[in-house]
């Protein structure tokens, strides 16, 4: 039986890889001073409802569970965040730093890089909603990949100012009518997008054209094309704080781009927006996204400032892969350690003990096993180095070592064992 459709199974070799990328994130997390919070898998469906649009009811996990609860399965983990932070957050001292790593859930259709159960890692700052506070955020989502290896990344930054200016404009003065426009936006949808604002274009057919301008803008030199309303004004003010506190971070701006139309798939977001991509990856390259939002609606709770990202956990492993430099991670096994007569049992325990104490991986033959056997064996873990102990090393008080690279076979005593597998194995 296989595991359910846009779900997957993951071995020991695959898995060793996912927790060297875990660990190096977090520790990029921690350095900037994120912390660790878990939320439930699943959630009142309610709280992804109210905020992140119409499309993603299609796209939950609900459910109903034995007491008549409708339950989603999280797609996200910022209205979980915010739900914590509301409930039982909201006294930390601000601004107030969180990261988290965990799976989500969407209901959309599998495809290379598109999963139904998937793995975000991403944080949220409340409480400063500064340009030089967005631009440490940008700057830290550039390190994850910049400490993955990952070097072919563009991070392309925007503001919902421009858009949601730009559709005032065209009459569309509500978030509701602005909303499936948007979703458009956010797809690229563009022939479709034409076709919604053909009444428009009869009567306005210059801002129209102005409007679909906004596609072309590739470069910060181009932002002051964007001026129009105040909220224009300040989105660009905004941004240029953004992008110069980023150089002073010492960010590559080679690798980071405006794009003033980034609309994001979730409806929570006020400002600031920013997708980061791996352009080889073809339909599925964002490889992280985010921005500024406001959530405090949804608990009846005054606003509050919030800005963060999540990165595709899954995606970055596929982007490192695809780039020939897969994530060093290896589940390879240390030391066998054998008994290969009856009367060197207690003594084989006792050296994997001394080993597993001294950090080794270990794996022990329970029962007195044949050389041939082990070495058989030892090929098949991929272990390093195999320590025998039959009766002539019992008389002796010595261990046979065998480094498994070179063939080479030396006799140790017990005093000297952790010393010798660690010169063999190289840490
Ligand atoms: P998002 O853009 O929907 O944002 O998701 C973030 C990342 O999750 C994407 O860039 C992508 O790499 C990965 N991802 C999304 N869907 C899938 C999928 N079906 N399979 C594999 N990977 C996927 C958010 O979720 C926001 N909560 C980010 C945020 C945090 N905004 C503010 N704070």
């Amino acid at each position: 039986m296989q595991p359910p459709r846009g779900t997957r199974d993951f071995g020991p070799n695959e898995m060793a890889q996912r927790r060297r990328l875990e660990a190096l994130w977090r520790d990029e997390f921690r350095r900037y001073n994120y912390r660790e919070i878990q939320t439930p898998t699943f959630e009142e469906i309610e709280l992804f409802l109210a905020k992140s649009g119409p499309g993603i009811r299609d796209e939950i996990y609900d459910f109903k569970d034995k007491s008549g609860r409708e339950l989603a399965l999280r797609p996200e983990l910022t209205a979980p965040s915010m739900r914590f932070y509301f409930a039982d957050l909201k006294m930390e001292p601000k601004p107030l730093r969180l990261f988290y790593f965990g799976p989500c859930y969407r209901y959309d259709r599998p495809q290379a890089g598109r999963y139904r159960e998937f793995w975000q890692m991403g944080c949220e700052l409340i409480g400063d909603n500064s340009p030089e506070a967005h631009a440490e955020l940008l700057f830290l989502a550039l390190r994850l990949f910049e400490k993955a290896d990952l070097k072919d990344v563009k991070l392309r930054v925007g503001h919902l100012g421009f858009l949601r200016g730009w559709l005032k404009r065209l009459g569309y003065a509500t978030s509701a009518e602005q909303s499936p426009l948007m979703r458009l936006i956010d797809k690229k949808e563009l022939e479709k997008l034409k076709a919604a604002l053909e009444p428009v274009a009869r009567s306005k057919p210059d801002d129209v054209r102005n409007f679909f301008e906004l596609f072309t803008i590739e470069s910060f030199e181009q932002i002051k094309l964007l001026a129009g309303d105040a909220e224009s004004q300040g989105a660009i003010a905004h941004l240029v704080r953004v992008r110069d506190v980023l150089a002073s971070f010492g960010a590559d701006l080679s690798k980071v781009r405006l794009d003033p139309t980034i609309a994001r798939g979730l409806e929570y977001y006020t400002g600031l927006v920013f997708e980061l991509d791996a352009p080889q990856l073809g339909a599925e390259k964002q490889l992280l996204g985010g921005g500024a939002y406001d959530l405090s609606a949804v608990f009846g709770q005054p606003p509050v400032d919030a800005v963060g990202f999540a990165a595709g956990f899954d995606r970055t492993l596929i982007a490192l892969e695809k780039h020939g430099h897969p994530m060093a991670g290896s589940d390879a096994l240390d030391v066998i350690v054998a008994p290969i007569d009856p009367a060197a049992q207690v003594a084989a325990v006792r050296a994997a003990s001394l080993l597993r104490a001294a950090g080794r991986s270990v794996e022990l033959e329970p029962r007195p096993v044949a050389v041939r056997k082990v070495l058989a064996r030892a090929t098949g873990l991929k272990a390093r180095v195999a320590v025998f102990l039959g009766s002539k090393e019992l008389e002796r008080g010595v261990y046979a070592v065998k480094d498994l690279a070179s063939g080479a076979q030396t006799e140790v005593s017990e005093a000297a064992l952790a010393d010798e597998i660690r010169r063999l194995v190289g840490h």
